[in-house]
């Protein structure tokens, strides 16, 4: 049903779409509710990596296995640079791009305050102003999905991995107990709150504090998003991250083996591994 496709976004032009991007990412640099501390303090941003290891203990396994040392990287969408400094920390020799500017400047801070350094663009990864073939590793955590071309970034990191490079991306899952028990089920239907917004706009409301129904927001399927990848020569596709209070009522009442059993199955996340 193109009703229930949640990955078309095309009401609004593509800048229009990055505009509502950059607004929401300057207001809300992914991470900055898990710290209370004086801002691009030390303190600060070790809360907020202890804050998403803790939650996401997975994304930390996945980096420490990446075996980078002095490969040439680049991260897609940094954010406020957790995960860059986990690279880093790897031995990388570490790019990242940006669509929000402010990313940049508390990614520079934080790398100052850690003595590390990276080469960091604002730009976009719908048109990667970067040479073919000159990348071994590209990472990217939940951001892909927020822009209008989505296929298109996948051509682009096609384009610029070098042959036997590796990518490792992930989009939010539409088939997740998340998105159809508590965002569907639970708040969009039974709530009601269908009479005055539709399905999308919901979706978009699901980034923390966000009530732009504008802001792109896009759930694939596992079958949706391998289509993106079809010319890379292996993809290897999975599916994590399961929490209770993610499962509105009723995720804590269940047993923490069923909710990990259910994480590979109906998680929030579609992991992709590709090599060109
Ligand atoms: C949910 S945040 C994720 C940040 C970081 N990867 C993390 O996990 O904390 C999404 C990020 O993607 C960036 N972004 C969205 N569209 C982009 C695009 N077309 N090109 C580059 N960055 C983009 C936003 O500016 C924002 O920093």
């Amino acid at each position: 049903m193109k009703y229930l496709d949640t990955t078309i976004f095309n009401n609004r032009s593509n800048q229009r779409y990055k505009t509502n991007t950059q607004t929401y990412w300057t207001r809300s640099p992914c991470g900055s509710n898990s710290s209370e501390a004086e801002k691009l303090s030390k303190e600060y941003f070790d809360e907020i990596e202890n804050d998403r290891y803790s939650s996401h203990p997975w994304i930390l396994d996945a980096i420490n296995n990446f075996n980078l040392k002095d490969k040439r990287v680049l991260e897609i969408g940094f954010g406020m640079g957790t995960d860059h400094l986990g690279l880093l920390r790897q031995g990388a020799d570490i790019h990242g791009i940006d669509l929000t500017l402010n990313n940049s400047f508390i990614l520079k801070e934080r790398l100052k305050i850690y003595g590390f350094n990276s080469s960091l663009i604002c730009g976009d990864a719908e048109n990667l102003p970067i040479a073919n073939e000159s990348m071994d590793f590209i990472y990217s955590f939940g951001v892909i999905h927020h822009s209008p071309d989505t296929g298109r970034i996948v051509s682009e990191i096609h384009r610029i991995l070098k042959p036997g490079g590796k990518c490792w991306i992930t989009v939010y899952n539409k088939h997740s107990l998340f998105f159809w028990w508590s965002v569907f089920l639970m708040d969009w239907l039974f709530k009601g709150r269908y009479k005055y917004e539709s399905l999308k706009e919901r979706i978009s409301k699901i980034e923390y504090l966000n009530d732009n129904p504008d802001l792109v927001i896009k759930l694939y399927t596992k079958k949706q998003f391998k289509i993106l990848f079809s010319k890379f020569c292996t993809v290897d596709c999975s599916v994590k991250h399961l929490v209770k209070r993610d499962i509105f009522y009723i995720g804590p009442y269940i047993p923490d083996r069923i909710i990990d059993f259910l994480s590979g199955l109906l998680g929030w996340y579609i992991i992709i591994e590709a090599v060109k």
